[in-house]
């Protein structure tokens, strides 16, 4: 969700922050502009529409050394030339780009407005920009100090990249709820959203924690507390990302790639974890917790979207291993509920990106009532890695393409692992754990045995890619398969597709069941199945289209659904590790043949950091 670029060193400025907004793009936009301080003057072009789009309208003598620019993701005013971002001031003076919301932005505006100024677009980031140039156009303050003045009286959450005029060779950025991360090179600095669009460049950089401001020039920089306004000390990083990671690699699309990338996170998730002789399982970052995790009362899990879809598997995992009653909230509705957290539950947060406005919302609500914090996380460094007591990255990788695909797969490894680790911990040695076990050492090979099936998948896509809805039928482990599948497809194909409790199907979706209709059944051979097949003739009885994803292929299965994916079969709680794939390569197969954006969907973010 919107992304921010900052340049200043001695390269081409209009390249860099060019070549960086494309590096952001995955993260979801409507629009994007640039500023560039040039003789003297800042110069503005900004667009609605792609990158490419801006591109064609860049005046061809655009030059100049520091600069910045902005992917947007409309919050406050339709996407349009005037709403996109770089803001500037009335005076000319000052530019602004944003990500985040100013919520007092009316207070702002009316304050403004009341002293004559005149605003020209609906957004609160040009309400920002105003109110910095009319702090530095009263007072005798420096540009940094009236940043900062204007800062202390914004209410929201911001990550901001400021230019002045005045000065030719100085960038400012602050931070307060949306993540900025600075690049420290060889006579060039950078600043952005995240570590993407600077890792050509460099891999020092330095994470703003909220609160801070920076003053940037060519050759250093300066972090200074917003409130106290002294200067904080801020340790350099070596980033852990390379360039191959953040390009396609030969695949025509990050989602396939990253699909297919899952053969490989999956064992990431356990590399070094997992001693599949001893069966051990240590997981250093929650090593010290894990007494005081076993002794919870009661367990949250909290996450958005398809982290969400996560939360639920790991609610049943961690209730099927080690029996401590858990609780699966989305993080939106966590922040609000009146829920009982005291210093005998746990939260758990789950997150990719680590930035969710409400899932971190979540973490403090959490914090706040002193109750143990764990965050299953993917990018390192993130908010809800940092504000967390412990927990467990999973190291998946970058994830650039908006649908979560490999962070999934995972999330759901590094569930398993927890709940092995909290089983083994509690003394349980129960066949079921060495079961889990001795099919986790080789899920890679089965994981592989499903990625080979993409081309056959690409044929089932063909005969379906003109449905206008679906239905994703599961049971158990299944039924959070179930939703992912069809969130997956609904977000990259625009095919409105439903998940349900299978055996919920007679409670109001069978309405919709007819020949038009396909419908996904997840027919796994466990102790539903048999209930899993009266619906599966349930569905044909009103001539539905049956696709069914099964481990085990029996006559009467064959004899009853239209379409069978096989899975290898593994033991029922690793299933879904399996299952959820065929559903990822049918959404991105028929996406693909619909003409869709699989990377950037219409309208979606890859991390939603507003709420
Ligand atoms: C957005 C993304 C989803 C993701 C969700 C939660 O909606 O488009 O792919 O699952 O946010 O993101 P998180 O980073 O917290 O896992």
């Amino acid at each position: 969700m919107c992304g921010i670029v900052g340049y200043n060193g001695y390269r081409p400025s209009v390249e860099v922050l060019i070549q960086g907004l494309h590096r952001l793009e995955y993260r979801g936009y409507d629009s994007a502009g640039i500023t560039i301080h040039q003789d003297g003057e800042l110069r503005t072009i900004k667009k609605c529409g792609k990158i490419r789009d801006l591109e064609k309208t860049l005046p061809t003598d655009m030059a100049g050394s520091m600069g910045m620019g902005h992917t947007r993701w409309a919050t406050h005013g339709v996407p349009n030339d005037i709403n996109a971002h770089p803001h500037l001031d009335s005076s000319g003076k000052i530019a602004l780009v944003h990500n985040g919301i100013i919520e007092n932005h009316h207070a702002l505006r009316q304050l403004l407005e009341g002293e004559g100024h005149t605003l020209g677009s609906e957004t609160d980031t040009e309400v920002l920009a105003e109110y910095i140039g009319y702090i530095y156009g009263r007072n005798s303050v420096s540009f940094p100090d009236a940043v900062r003045m204007a800062l202390t009286k914004v209410v929201g959450a911001y990550g901001i990249v400021a230019m002045c005029e005045d000065e030719p060779e100085l960038l400012v950025a602050a931070r307060l709820g949306s993540p900025l991360v600075l690049g420290v090179g060889e006579q060039e600095m950078f600043v952005a959203s995240d570590a993407t669009p600077i890792v050509e460049y460099t891999r020092n950089v330095v994470y703003l924690s909220d609160g801070e401001m920076a003053m940037v020039n060519r050759i250093s920089y300066e972090v200074l507390s917003i409130t106290h306004n002294i200067p904080v000390h801020k340790s350099e990083q070596q980033v852990d990302l390379t360039l191959e990671q953040i390009e396609k690699g030969g695949y025509p699309h990050f989602m396939l790639k990253e699909i297919m990338e899952q053969e490989t996170t999956i064992p990431d998730a356990m590399r070094g974890r997992m001693d599949f002789p001893t069966g051990k399982v240590n997981l250093g970052g929650i090593r010290d917790w894990q007494n005081r995790l076993l002794d919870s009362d009661w367990i949250y899990i909290t996450a958005c979207g398809t982290s969400w879809h996560a939360a639920l598997i790991g609610g049943f995992l961690i209730e099927a291993l080690v029996g401590i009653p858990t609780k699966v909230e989305y993080a939106s509705e966590f922040r609000y509920r009146k829920l009982i957290i005291n210093p005998k539950t746990t939260v758990m947060a789950i997150s990719q990106s680590g930035e969710t406005a409400d899932t971190l919302a979540a973490v403090h609500k959490a914090n706040e009532a002193g109750t143990l914090t764990m965050g299953i996380v993917n990018a390192v460094g993130s908010s809800v890695a940092r504000e967390t007591n412990c927990g467990v990255f999973i190291h998946a990788g970058p994830e650039i393409g908006v649908a979560s695909t490999k962070a999934f797969t995972s999330q759901l490894t590094v569930l398993m692992l927890v709940s092995l680790l909290l089983a083994q911990q509690a003394g349980e040695s129960s066949q079921e754990v060495a079961s889990v076990l001795k099919e986790l050492a080789v899920i890679e090979d089965k994981v592989k045995q499903v990625l080979a099936q993409s081309d056959a998948i690409l044929d089932l896509a063909r005969e379906y890619q003109d449905s206008n809805n679906f239905l994703y039928l599961g049971r158990g482990f299944q039924f959070p398969i179930a939703l992912e599948g069809a969130l997956k497809l609904k977000e990259i194909s625009y095919i409105h597709a439903e998940g349900y409790p299978a055996a919920e199907m007679k409670h109001g979706p069978i309405a919709l069941i007819d020949e038009n209709m396909p419908v996904v059944v997840m027919a796994l051979k466990d102790r539903t199945y048999e209930k899993v097949l009266s619906n599966i003739q349930e569905i044909k009885a009103r001539k539905g289209r049956v696709i069914a994803v099964a481990n085990d292929v029996e006559p009467e299965l064959e004899k009853l659904t239209d379409h069978i994916i096989q899975v290898p079969t593994t033991h029922r709680l690793l299933l879904p590790l399996l299952t959820v794939i065929p559903l990822q390569l049918l959404a991105y197969h028929i996406a693909v043949l619909r003409d869709c954006h699989v990377d950037q969907p219409r309208n979606l973010a890859k991390s939603v950091t507003v709420e």
